[in-house]
């Protein structure tokens, strides 16, 4: 996919930060250090969002536009890096903030039915995993949840370039019974999966109803 531009709008701390205007959300939820920063450069092929070794970097809500060369099925719309779960520097107190700024997101109506004015949350959301990890129980909690929201939801294994190709296909198929649903593998390291979500990415946001 051809990116014209990737530029960080700005990092909400609350729901009024929030973008009001019409253009469509996809956001990256997943387990601290599970590669949610990372998977966004590498799809804008920019480094946009800052990424760490140390979980726990990105504390929240980070909110890029970003526009692709004309002629795209979409031209512009979002993607937003959220904190991960399951780690906070600072501990529990911290974490419950981020698990509130994500909830007070998630509450937020789409741009495709809200009202004019309101601050506005995801149309469509991806819930990353870690390849390596089939079936932790902090991502099956936070895939039940996801689910019971009723946006579209799609599973991205990361960190695929860290497995073999067999050890690969198996731990896919490892995740898609855990989770009761396909998964993507892709990496940021390798670019492996890069077009393959990037179509995911489009069919998401266009197949929104309006
Ligand atoms: P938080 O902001 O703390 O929630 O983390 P995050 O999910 O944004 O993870 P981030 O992108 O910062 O990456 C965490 C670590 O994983 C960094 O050391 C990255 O270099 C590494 N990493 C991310 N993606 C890949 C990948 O595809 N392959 C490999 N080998 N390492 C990766
Ligand atoms: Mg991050």
């Amino acid at each position: 996919m051809k990116v014209l531009a990737a530029d960080l709008l700005r990092s909400a701390a609350r729901a009024a930060d929030l973008p009001r205007d019409p253009l469509p959300q996809i956001a990256f939820v997943g387990r601290s250090n599970v590669g949610k920063s990372s998977l966004i450069n590498a799809l804008v092929k920019r480094t946009v969002a800052r990424t760490s070794a140390a979980p726990g970097k990105t504390r929240l809500i980070n909110l890029f536009v970003i526009t692709l060369a004309p002629g795209a099925p979409i031209e512009r719309f979002y993607l937003v890096d959220l904190p991960g779960y399951g780690y906070a520097r600072g501990g529990a107190p911290s974490q419950e903030a981020f698990e509130a700024l994500t909830q007070e997101y998630f509450a937020c109506p789409p741009a495709e039915t809200g009202a004019r004015g309101e601050p506005l949350g995801p149309t469509a959301v991806l819930q990353l995993v870690d390849i390596r990890h089939p079936g932790l129980p902090q991502d099956i909690a936070a895939g039940d949840w996801l689910a019971s929201l009723g946006r579209p939801r799609a599973v991205i294994a990361t960190k695929s370039d860290k497995l073999s190709r067999a050890e690969r296909s198996r731990a896919a198929q490892t995740w898609k019974n855990s989770l009761n649903t396909p998964v993507l593998p892709v990496s940021a390291a390798s670019g492996e999966g890069m077009e393959d979500l990037w179509t995911l990415i489009v069919r998401m946001l266009t197949a929104a109803p309006r």
